[in-house]
């Protein structure tokens, strides 16, 4: 299918006052496209939550945006330490973040299940001691 845009970021590793960047400039392209606003609040909403997990668990990573006529779709991808337990980690609450994290007001465990929520599909890729990948697709109406 025919692309209209395609976005790449490098997410920096616990970096807590740059993080938020990326999904804040998607939101910006989507409305320079003049996309939906319900549309572009999930699609920032769900990219935010997987920015910050990159930073907060797995030393940064990578996103890639990809606009096409029919749907959203976001790449995460990182070399951080993998997820154990997927099923448990996508469970309202669940969080391995420290203390200092949750000093600075993050690692409620709400954003997996907010990823989940918020997008029309959503897949999780984790090998311990390698990394994780999570594709999140929103269909634009
Ligand atoms: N990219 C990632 N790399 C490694 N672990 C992750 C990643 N994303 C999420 N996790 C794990 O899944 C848990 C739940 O994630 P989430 O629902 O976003 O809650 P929170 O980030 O508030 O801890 C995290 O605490 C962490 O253990
Ligand atoms: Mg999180």
């Amino acid at each position: 299918m025919s692309e209209l845009l395609k976005l790449s970021y490098q997410i920096d590793g616990d970096n807590f006052s740059s993080a938020g960047e990326a999904s804040a400039n998607v939101k910006k392209k989507l409305r320079q496209l003049g996309l939906d606003n319900e549309i572009i609040r999930r699609v920032a909403i769900a990219m935010y939550e997987g920015e910050i997990n990159m930073v907060i668990h797995a030393n940064g990573g990578t996103a890639e945006v990809t606009v096409s006529p029919k749907k959203i779709e976001i790449l995460l991808s990182d070399s951080g330490p993998g997820i154990e337990n997927v099923e448990l980690a996508m469970q309202e609450g669940y969080s391995t973040a420290p203390d200092n994290v949750h000093a600075l007001g993050f690692g409620a465990g709400m954003g997996l299940p907010n990823m989940k929520k918020y997008t029309d599909e959503m897949r999780i890729e984790s090998t311990i001691g390698v990394g994780t990948t999570v594709y999140m697709m929103v269909n634009i109406k």
